[in-house]
């Protein structure tokens, strides 16, 4: 049996976005897309396709990857330094700390700044609370896509469990 490589968290190299895109819509159509409508659907897979999230790091956008070995396996996309626009884990490796550590290893390298905000998926909406996130507002409809408002009031804590501050 191959050993599991260990996860690496780093900002993405260009030739690997056509990689973390496909991950992106793959995840996305497995685990979120049942919450949207069609348009909602279609919308989100012209956003995470390669040629448009590159364009996107010349406008303040950046997008940080998890590799196992050679494989993206996680990536986050972030706004603005502070706004988490994509954030996606593959199947296997959900549930072992890669989305938090994706977060985490991005705001300490201050790519991403406290306060933090998400327009959650509403599967997503329980990573989110048990990050330390609250919400923002009322669940929002509208072209297909529903979202939860969230904001991190920060610091977020360089330990596992990311607390707002009090
Ligand atoms: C949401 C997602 C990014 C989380 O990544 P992950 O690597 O699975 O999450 P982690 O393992 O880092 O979880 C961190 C903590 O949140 C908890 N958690 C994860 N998903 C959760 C959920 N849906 N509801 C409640 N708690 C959840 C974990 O149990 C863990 O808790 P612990 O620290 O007490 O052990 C991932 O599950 C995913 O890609 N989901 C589908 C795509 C999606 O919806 N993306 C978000 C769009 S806004």
């Amino acid at each position: 049996m191959v050993p599991a490589s260990p996860i690496q968290i780093r900002p993405l190299r260009p030739d690997e976005a056509d990689e973390a895109c496909a991950l992106a819509r793959d995840v996305f159509d497995l685990f979120a897309a049942p919450f949207h409508g069609d348009k909602g659907r279609a919308l989100f897979h012209r956003f995470a396709q390669p040629a448009a999230l590159l364009h996107r790091h010349a406008k303040r956008y950046a997008t940080w990857v998890a590799v196992a070995g050679p494989q993206p396996v996680g990536m986050l996309h972030i706004h603005a330094c502070t706004h988490i626009s994509m954030l996606f884990v593959a199947p296997e490796h959900q549930g072992r700390g890669c989305g938090a550590r994706l977060i985490r290893a991005a705001t300490e390298a201050g790519a991403l700044r406290p306060p933090l905000t998400v327009n959650a998926s509403p599967n997503a909406v329980g990573f989110y609370t048990n990050l330390g996130f609250v919400p923002a507002g009322p669940e929002q409809a509208s072209d297909g896509v529903r979202i939860q408002p969230m904001r991190h009031p920060g610091p977020l804590s360089a330990g596992a469990a990311m607390q707002p501050a009090l």
